[in-house]
């Protein structure tokens, strides 16, 4: 069996920034309350990108960094929840824009959990298509599920895309376990994106909007990251204390702080990337290991934890040696 190896890794964030002080101008807000609560100063916001633009300039930064061979790709997984369309999967357009063809691209809608989620499947993925390289991507535009005129939600997230070329190696070092997990029956506390329904009297299902029990959603994150972890190191043969970085969902600095504290790890582990991007759901931690790799934090050899949560309500948890 054969398992992945990032052999790169890349970002791509809208030109528009929208900090705390814009918010505040069209909603009832303070960068007093957003920063105090969250962590969260900027985020990025799409005005002419999209999710499947987004994710096909980290397709292009990928390829021009590594200099590989188009041809010896395999798949392009993108993870949102967000895509442009349904059809075409936001990694169908997303090749086309970035001038590729014939390579299988599809989307994985985990939600918050999408990168843990896609990062496995690749793993599995290299092997059943016997192919050399393969691409990650999470990429989202959550501002058009935003109601801006909500300000319990609309303050939380921002847009961007990140991902990561894997190579298939043999090596058993590498992803050294995955725990992925949806308590589905906790899925209605955080809700987005139900599609209009017309025709045949059907029923409208839900908002287009996020709409979200903040507590509800805040315990969950904090109980349940903490135990995907321990499951995960658990299942590795691992103590917590190997791992050099841990890299969350960026959804709220409280929730990482905390679930440091559950851990009982230093805080200074966490690294983030709240503070100018807010919550980019599949995105927020490629995006951040791709900061944390660029700004020598992250380096070869290190052991790092991915931990996505959200809608789902899912988590996911990936122990990768990098
Ligand atoms: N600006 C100013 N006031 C706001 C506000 C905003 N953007 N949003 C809510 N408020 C108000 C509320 O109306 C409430 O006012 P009231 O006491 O007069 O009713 C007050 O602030 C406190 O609201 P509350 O919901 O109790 O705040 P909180 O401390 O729980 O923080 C969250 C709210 C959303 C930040 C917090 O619950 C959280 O982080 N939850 C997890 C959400 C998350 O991460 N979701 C994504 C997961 S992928």
């Amino acid at each position: 069996m054969k398992t992945i190896k990032i052999v790169n890794t890349a970002s791509q964030l809208p030109e528009k920034i929208v900090s705390n002080d814009d918010l505040s101008k069209i909603m009832d807000t303070s960068d007093e309350w957003i920063s105090s609560r969250t962590g969260i100063k900027n985020r990025h916001i799409a005005v002419e990108e999209t999710t499947a633009s987004l994710a096909a300039g980290v397709i292009k930064k990928l390829l021009l960094q590594s200099q590989v061979d188009p041809a010896e790709i395999g798949f392009i997984i993108v993870a949102t929840m967000s895509p442009d369309s349904t059809a075409p999967a936001a990694a169908a357009k997303a090749e086309q824009l970035a001038g590729l063809n014939g390579i299988a691209a599809f989307d994985l809608n985990a939600a918050c959990s999408g990168f843990a989620f896609a990062f496995t499947t690749a793993s599995g993925l290299v092997n059943s298509l016997d192919c050399k390289y393969g691409i990650v991507i999470g990429s989202e535009t959550l501002s058009k599920l935003v109601d801006w005129q909500d300000r319990r939600t609309a303050v939380l997230f921002g847009d961007g895309a990140g991902g990561v070329l894997v190579q298939a190696v043999d090596e058993d070092e590498r992803l050294l376990a995955s725990d992925l997990k949806t308590l589905a029956g906790d899925a209605d506390y955080l809700t987005a994106g139900f599609l209009p329904r017309q025709g045949w009297g059907q029923k409208k299902l839900g908002s287009p909007y996020f709409q979200m029990d903040g507590h509800a959603v805040y315990s969950f994150a904090t109980r349940q990251v903490s135990r995907s972890i321990s499951d995960a190191f658990a299942k590795a043969k691992l103590k917590i204390t190997d791992a050099d970085w841990f890299l969350l969902h960026q959804a709220n600095q409280r929730i990482i702080d905390k679930v440091a504290d559950l851990l009982g790890v230093s805080q200074k582990f966490f690294l983030s990337s709240l503070k100018d991007y807010g919550n980019t759901s599949a995105a927020s931690i490629p995006t951040l290991l791709d900061l944390s790799v660029k700004k020598g934090l992250v380096k070869r050899g290190q052991l790092i934890v991915f931990s996505g949560f959200g809608a789902g309500l899912s988590v996911g948890t990936v122990i990768y040696r990098y």
